[in-house]
This record gives C-alpha cells, sequence and structure tokens, in this order.
C-alpha cells in the first residue's frame, strides 16, 4: 500500500456526536529503530515484542461543529485533569494527518488518556500515547464509513500512529510486529507495522519483560534530538545494513527458539544502540552507573544459573530484562534480590508480551 491509500474517498459525517475508546500497549524493540528519513520513515526497519501491563487508554467524546473550522478544536485530559503542556504535540499530529483524517476540522474533540505506569517513571508513553489516539481517530472513521475491512483499520492506524511517533506503529497487534521495509519480509513496510508473519517457536509464549526502573527523571536527549543526530553519523550505513542483517537472523532463530542465538542478537542491538549516541556528534550518554551494574548483574547470573535471561534498553537509562516463562520463579527470585536494589526507589514494572490494543 502506498500514502495515498490512506486518503478517504466518501465519508459519511451525519453523524453529530458520538464516543470511542482504546487500550494500547507499549512495545519493546529487540531490532531498534534509530535513525530516520523525512515523514517519519524509518532508515532500518526494526521488530519488537507488544507488551501487556504499561499501556494508555484513550475516550475521544466528539460533537459535530455548526461548520468545517479553520484549525483543530480540542481539550485534553490526562488522569482527569486538564494538560494544556501536551496540547502542542497533538496539534502537530493532527496537521501531519489531517490529508488523511479530512473530518478532523469537523468535529470539536474532548480527549480523555491515562497511562497505566507510574508519571514521570521515565517509561516513554509515545508508542502506547499516540496508537491509543489513532485507533480513537480509525474508530471515529470507520463510523463514517461502509465496510472498512479490520485489516485496513489496522493498516491505517499503525500508519497514523507512525506520524506520532515511529515506533507507536508496532503497538497495533501483537504479540510480535514489524516496521520498516526489507528484503527478509515481503509483505513489509516503512509506513505502518505488520504482525510478524513467519511461525514463533512456544519459548517466547508469554515471555517476560520485567522493567526496571533505574533513572525516572526527563532525558537529556530527546529521542527526536537523538534520531536526527544519525544523519552524518560515521557509523550511519553500517549500522543501518547491520539492523536489516539481524532482522534476516532473528526470523530464524524466532522459528527455531534457539535462545542463546537470540540473547545475542538482543543484547548486541541494545548495546548498539547506545553505541551509536555515544560515538555521534553530539555525543551523549544514556546509560547510568546502575544500568551497567545491571547488566554485569545479569550476565554473571546467566552463567550461574545456566537460564536464558538477557537485557535489552529503551533510549534511556531503564533495563528491560527479558526472561521465558518456564524460567520466570527463578530469574524473578534474582530480580528481586540483586537487581532490584539498582532501581531508583526499589521500582520495577512486571510486564509480559501482548496481543496488541483493545477497544473498551
Ligand atoms: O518512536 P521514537 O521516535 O520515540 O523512537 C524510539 C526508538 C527506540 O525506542 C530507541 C527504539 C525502538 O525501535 O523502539
Amino acid at each position: 500500500m502506498i500514502e495515498t491509500d490512506f486518503i478517504p474517498d466518501t465519508l459519511n459525517l451525519d453523524k453529530d456526536h458520538g464516543i470511542v475508546q482504546y487500550t494500547s500497549p507499549s512495545n519493546i524493540a529487540l531490532i531498534k529503530y534509530w535513525g530516520k528519513l523525512e515523514n517519519q520513515i524509518p532508515a532500518n526497519p526494526s521488530i519488537s515484542f507488544t507488551l501487556n501491563a504499561c499501556s494508555t487508554t484513550t475516550k475521544i467524546e466528539y460533537v459535530k461543529l455548526g461548520k468545517k473550522a479553520s484549525d483543530f478544536s480540542f481539550d485534553l485530559y490526562f488522569e482527569g485533569l486538564p494538560k494544556e503542556e501536551f496540547k502542542p504535540k497533538i496539534t502537530t499530529f493532527f496537521k501531519r494527518i489531517i490529508t488523511y483524517m479530512p473530518f478532523l476540522l469537523e468535529y470539536r474533540l474532548s480527549i480523555h488518556t491515562s497511562n497505566t505506569f507510574p508519571h514521570s517513571s521515565g517509561i516513554a508513553s509515545s508508542a502506547s500515547g499516540m496508537s491509543a489516539l489513532a485507533l480513537c481517530l480509525m474508530e471515529m472513521e470507520r463510523s463514517f464509513t461502509k465496510n472498512m475491512t479490520d485489516d485496513y483499520f489496522d493498516r491505517k492506524a499503525s500508519f497514523l500512529s507512525r506520524l506520532g511517533s515511529g515506533s507507536a506503529c508496532r503497538s497495533i497487534n501483537g504479540p510480535l510486529v514489524q516496521w520498516g521495509k526489507s528484503n527478509f519480509i515481503e509483505s513489509s513496510s516503512d509506513l505502518y507495522g505488520i504482525p510478524f508473519p513467519y511461525d514463533v517457536h512456544p519459548i517466547f509464549n508469554n515471555f517476560h519483560d520485567t522493567i526496571l526502573l533505574v533513572d525516572k527523571g526527563e532525558k537529556q536527549v530527546s529521542s527526536t534530538v537523538g534520531h536526527d543526530l544519525m544523519h552524518g553519523h560515521p557509523f550511519a550505513a553500517n549500522r543501518f545494513k547491520q539492523a536489516d542483517d539481524n532482522l534476516g537472523k532473528i526470523i530464524g532463530v524466532l522459528e527455531s527458539g534457539n535462545i542463546k542465538e537470540f540473547i545475542n542478537i538482543v543484547e548486541s542491538e541494545a548495546l548498539t544502540l547506545h553505541a551509536m549516541m555515544m560515538t555521534s556528534n553530539p555525543y551523549f550518554i544514556l546509560m547510568k552507573p546502575n544500568t551497567l551494574s545491571i547488566i554485569n548483574a545479569i550476565w554473571e547470573f546467566r552463567e550461574t544459573s545456566k537460564t536464558h535471561v538477557c537485557f535489552t534498553l529503551d533510549a534511556g537509562a531503564n533495563v528491560h530484562v527479558l526472561y521465558p516463562e518456564n524460567e520466570k520463579d527463578k530469574v524473578f527470585s534474582f530480580i528481586k534480590e540483586k537487581l532490584v536494589p539498582f532501581c531508583q526507589n526499589g521500582q520495577y514494572i512486571c510486564d509480559q508480551i501482548g496481543q496488541g490494543a483493545k477497544k473498551k
């Protein structure tokens, strides 16, 4: 599909009010997206586990305006309270998607949103937040059209989410979503995420992700700035190729259940992401001393316990600890005893691989 396929032909805007609501999860990338072209087109393909516990619920109440407005008309409530600070980001998003959602100027929206994870926990809410919003808008569009297929609904929801925040396009479905054109997956696209189309070994069923909150402060460098620093980065071309090669490798690993190779790819991807940050100009470091202490403790425990626990990182200091269901008791005891002391105020979130967004 191409961009113009997402411009609706005919919409019936007779409906003068309604309510739509979605819960959408966060996701954690195994192969990382870092670097983009114009219009949120990724510089390399990525793949992620969809999460379950970390999610955003968004409700939109919409009322038809007397006549088409020249600007967007909406109120925003975060966890029950008006949140003016979030409005510019939403306005930017609406501007980016107006060609695909022309009805946005015909309705006044009241947007109510809340997260399951604690505010300012250092967990990025852009993936769950932008996808929940995009899904609500798609639900509005569905009510203005006849016979929209579920495939089109999901694809366009992912397409719109991408325009809000790149990685958000991987939150619509589960349990594994791939985004970005690659010769390894014929149906892959730069425009939207697709459910991973190949077989997945049962070792990855109910895979766990315990998120250790190492540093809950504001990031010194936003991901927008970080992506930009990949332009002219001395290692960019090799990195983009490596991500694609790793996608090719992980396809076989997900199918065969070769967990040792899985660990190797996932940890290398996490460290490479941070290596790109450390070798950009200006350079920056998002890991904290406790991030490194946790990584070292995981390596030591993996060696001595013969379990298959590993880590990955987002663009921040927090550590995602990944492990299979059949090792959960052993690994979780280790996490509580040895890793939680490195968390800020002892805080962590128990999450697991999930199935994607849900209509409420
Ligand atoms: O979606 P963005 O623009 O915030 O970028 C997120 C990038 C990483 O989380 C670091 C990696 C990824 O693929 O999710």
